[in-house]
Order: C-alpha cells, then sequence, then structure tokens
C-alpha cells in the first residue's frame, strides 16, 4: 500500500539549497534526541510508538465497551475542549457523509460536541433536541478541572438525571481522564461511570490516538483499527531504522523552519476537501500550542480550497510575502460523479462534459499552486491516495513527529502550553473564584480603560 507523500522541491528558489543542506545536521541531531527522549517536556513523549504499543488493544476494549452505549443512543454528546476535542471532531468529520445531518440513520449514533465554548444559546438549543432524543455523554478532560466542559458536563448530567433518573444516568456516560487524579476521575469513581484513561505522559495535543480519540471515534461507527494501523505504519516510515532524508516527518520540520529563518513566519494549511476543515483546526492547535512560546514559533492558519480561494486566496496571491502554503490533497475520491454534456451550452461548460469533478478538481489544485508559487509563495506538498481511517492515522503521527521536531529547531518545549492560563486567571478573577478574589478587584476595574 502506498503511504502519504511529501514534496519540498517548491521552496526554493524562496530559500536556497545551501539552506537546507545547512540545516540537515541540527535536524538529524534533533531527530535523534527525540529518539532518545533527550528533550525539553520529556516526561510527555507518551504518544511516540503509543499506536503500536498499545494501540490495537485499546482498540479493542474500546469496542467492547462502546457496545452497550452505541445501542441506546441516537445521539453521543462529547464533551471537550482543545486536545480533548479538536482529534475526535476531525476524523469524524472527514469521514462523515457531508450531510450526515439531514440523512438520518446508519447504525451509528450521531456524534456532536459540546464543552468547547461557553455558549449559552449553543448548550440550551443541544438540551432542546436532547429533549427529543435518547443519548450518551462521553466527558472528556485529562486534567479533570477545565472550565468549558466542566460546565457543560454539569448541565448535561443534570439533562440526563431528569430523563433518565440517578441510576440509568450514570450508566449513560463514559469518562476520560487521567488515571487517579483531578475532580472528574473522582466523581467518575464515586458515580461509577465508565472511564477510560488519558496517560500521563500524552499532552492533551497529541492524545488522538489515544482513548481521547478512539472512544468518539468508535461511536461514530469509524473503524478505529484501520486508524491505528495507518498510526503504526508512520511509526515505522518515521522510526529510528529509516534514514533522515527517507523520513517525511523530518523534512517538513526541516523546510517549513528552513522557511521560518528565511523570514516566512506564516504557514498556510490548505485542504481541499470541504470535510478537511475541521483536520485545519486540529493542525493548527497542534503547531501552535506547541510552538507558539516565549515570543517564537510559526503562526499556523488554515485555509479550505476551493471556497477560501474566492476570499483569503487574494491575500496569499498578492499580499505581503511573509507567509509560506502547505498543500495537503488527497488523490482520488470515494465517488464518481461526471459533468453532464448538454445540446445547447449555454453555461459554456461543455469543454469539461464527460470529465469527472476529481478531474476539474485536481486541475483547480495544481494551477492554485503553481499561481502561489508564481506569485512568491514557497509550496510545501503532502498528499495522501484516498481519504480514509487508514491515511488520516498516517496523517495524525506524521504531523505529531514533525510537530515535535520542529518545536525542537524552534527552540521550545513543544509539550508545554503555560501561555493559556493567562486569560483563565482574568476570567477566574472576574468571576471571584475562590482563591481568586484578591485579583477581582484589579481586573475588574481595568475593564473600564
Ligand atoms: O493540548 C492541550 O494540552 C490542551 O489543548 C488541552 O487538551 C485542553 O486545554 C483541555 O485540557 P483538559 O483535557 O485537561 O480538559
Amino acid at each position: 500500500m502506498e503511504d502519504l507523500k511529501l514534496n519540498i522541491n517548491r521552496i526554493h528558489p524562496f530559500i536556497p539549497r545551501t539552506a537546507i543542506e545547512s540545516m540537515m545536521d541540527e535536524t538529524v541531531r534533533c531527530l535523534d534526541d527525540l529518539h532518545k527522549g533527550n528533550v525539553k517536556g520529556s516526561e510527555f513523549l507518551g504518544w511516540r510508538g503509543f499506536p503500536s504499543r498499545e494501540g490495537r488493544e485499546l482498540a479493542d476494549l474500546v469496542e467492547q465497551t462502546i457496545e452497550p452505549f452505541r445501542e441506546k443512543a441516537d445521539i453521543v454528546v462529547v464533551t471537550g475542549i482543545g486536545g480533548s476535542y479538536l482529534g475526535a471532531r476531525t476524523v469524524i468529520d472527514s469521514l462523515s457523509h457531508s450531510f450526515a445531518s439531514l440523512k438520518g440513520e446508519n447504525g451509528a449514533p450521531q456524534v456532536v460536541f459540546a464543552g468547547h465554548n461557553i455558549s449559552e444559546d449553543y448548550l440550551s438549543e443541544l438540551i432542546e433536541i436532547l429533549n427529543e432524543k435518547s443519548c450518551v455523554v462521553v466527558v472528556i478532560s485529562k486534567s479533570g478541572t477545565t472550565t468549558e466542559p466542566a460546565i457543560a458536563f454539569r448541565i448535561l448530567r443534570n439533562h440526563l438525571k431528569m430523563k433518565y433518573g440517578a441510576l440509568e444516568s450514570r450508566r449513560r456516560i463514559i469518562a476520560i481522564t487521567d488515571p487517579s487524579e483531578g475532580a472528574l476521575r473522582r466523581m467518575a469513581e464515586e458515580e461509577e461511570f465508565s472511564t477510560f484513561s488519558v496517560p500521563r505522559d500524552v499532552g492533551g495535543r497529541f492524545s488522538v490516538l489515544t482513548a481521547v480519540g478512539l472512544v468518539p471515534i468508535a461511536l461514530a461507527g469509524l473503524s478505529i483499527e484501520k486508524l491505528i494501523e495507518g498510526a503504526c505504519r508512520l511509526e515505522e516510515v518515521t522510526g529510528r531504522d529509516t534514514a533522515f532524508i527517507d523520513n517525511p516527518s523530518a523534512m517538513y520540520a526541516l523546510a517549513r523552519n528552513a522557511l521560518y529563518r528565511a523570514g516566512k513566519k506564516i504557514e498556510i494549511l490548505a485542504t481541499t476537501h470541504p470535510g478537511m476543515f475541521y483536520f485545519g483546526e486540529w493542525w493548527k492547535q497542534l503547531f501552535g500550542e506547541s510552538e507558539g512560546k516565549d515570543n517564537r514559533g510559526i503562526f499556523p492558519a488554515a485555509v479550505n480550497y476551493t471556497a477560501d480561494l474566492h476570499s483569503m486566496g487574494q491575500y496569499i496571491q498578492e499580499g505581503e510575502r511573509h507567509l509560506f502554503e502547505t498543500f495537503l490533497t488527497i488523490n482520488s475520491p470515494d465517488r464518481r460523479l461526471l459533468i453532464p454534456r448538454e445540446e445547447i451550452d449555454s453555461d459554456g461548460l461543455n469543454y469539461i462534459a464527460g470529465k469527472r469533478m476529481s478531474h476539474v478538481q485536481k486541475m483547480a489544485e495544481s494551477g492554485t499552486m503553481l499561481a502561489h508559487y508564481d506569485g512568491g509563495v514557497p509550496l510545501l506538498h503532502i498528499e495522501i491516495p484516498l481519504l480514509n481511517e487508514y491515511y488520516l492515522g498516517q496523517l495524525i503521527y506524521f504531523f505529531e513527529m514533525s510537530c515535535a521536531v520542529s518545536g525542537m529547531l524552534v527552540g521550545v518545549n513543544p509539550f508545554d502550553q503555560p501561555g493559556v492560563e493567562a486569560y483563565k486567571n482574568n476570567m477566574f478573577a472576574l468571576l471571584n473564584k475562590p482563591g481568586f478574589e484578591s485579583r477581582s478587584g484589579k481586573i475588574s476595574a481595568r475593564l473600564k480603560d
């Protein structure tokens, strides 16, 4: 079977070949240090090798555990934020029918998300829908204390209790959290929820191939076995036995950092399948939260073509030349649809009559790449043969490895996120959370500025 492919040829002539050569040794060292565990944040390297070490066994356990939940749910509400949300959403959105909500029954419950915002309208509307449907809740929080999912979970728990009574409501909850600590773990034990653990040594944004992603993805009726197989394959491809030059994760990390050092501070991930919108969101979180610290890091942005060619396309073509673009394309679609011929060619489309839509899409992709390149945008290109669980598994592991090496090249700890605390501290002070009262007056006064 073919693997994911990376092409970095179109970063030239924007940076000279010597710039790549001169970063080779440094990147080899970073990769070697990553393999040895000699890296800042080394206590969070549990994602490395997780698919082959534990993934297959975990996938079996997940399938067995979720069966009774799947049977009784029309709707599964997955409650989490950041790394406890985006991975599952990415895989489910990428592989679901584009009109799943209109299509009705397909045997699997519909998966929806909560706890990734604090919108009163959003959650009220969700409860309105849940009133009419049978539902189960999967609550995911490694720390077990994150405010957004905690609020949503409290409201959803109340909904379940009122609807099903105390005992049955507990049987409709799966909690995924720290193996032994935190408020959610304590509650799960007291209330006897079904539980899975987030390994201590795996950070949120690197956790999609653990129970954090596997449980919701399996509940959506997708194959977590194939997802894990794809990730295992990329473990091999990016492993110690592969020559550096054949390791796509290392080469991607090298290329994007060579561009960054040449002044290209923004990377735009361009996806071309509408279902891949959330892949861009997951990727932005992975790289943004991992690299954006100590006043450094490539700014990750994402677009979805061809829709965004009619908005951001203008900037990318002719705006400031401080960016580069990474195309993520899929070679073959799942379905087949031909453009019909019409006797009277009033819309002028007969020149492509009889062609598959995917052929037109390919030409749009290639045309865009060349136009952007000619407009001064260095290009990286990642291709997968098909959009399915196996190749999403490859992509996820590919980007996780790349992100670790890239963070090392940037010179930061890729596995922490100290900056996320700043907004929380202000919000807690404004809400008079116990322990934050002393800051409340000062911060409330600043709101009047
Ligand atoms: O990548 C990360 O570590 C974060 O994005 C977390 O996943 C996010 O803050 C949610 O944290 P928790 O799972 O503890 O609720």
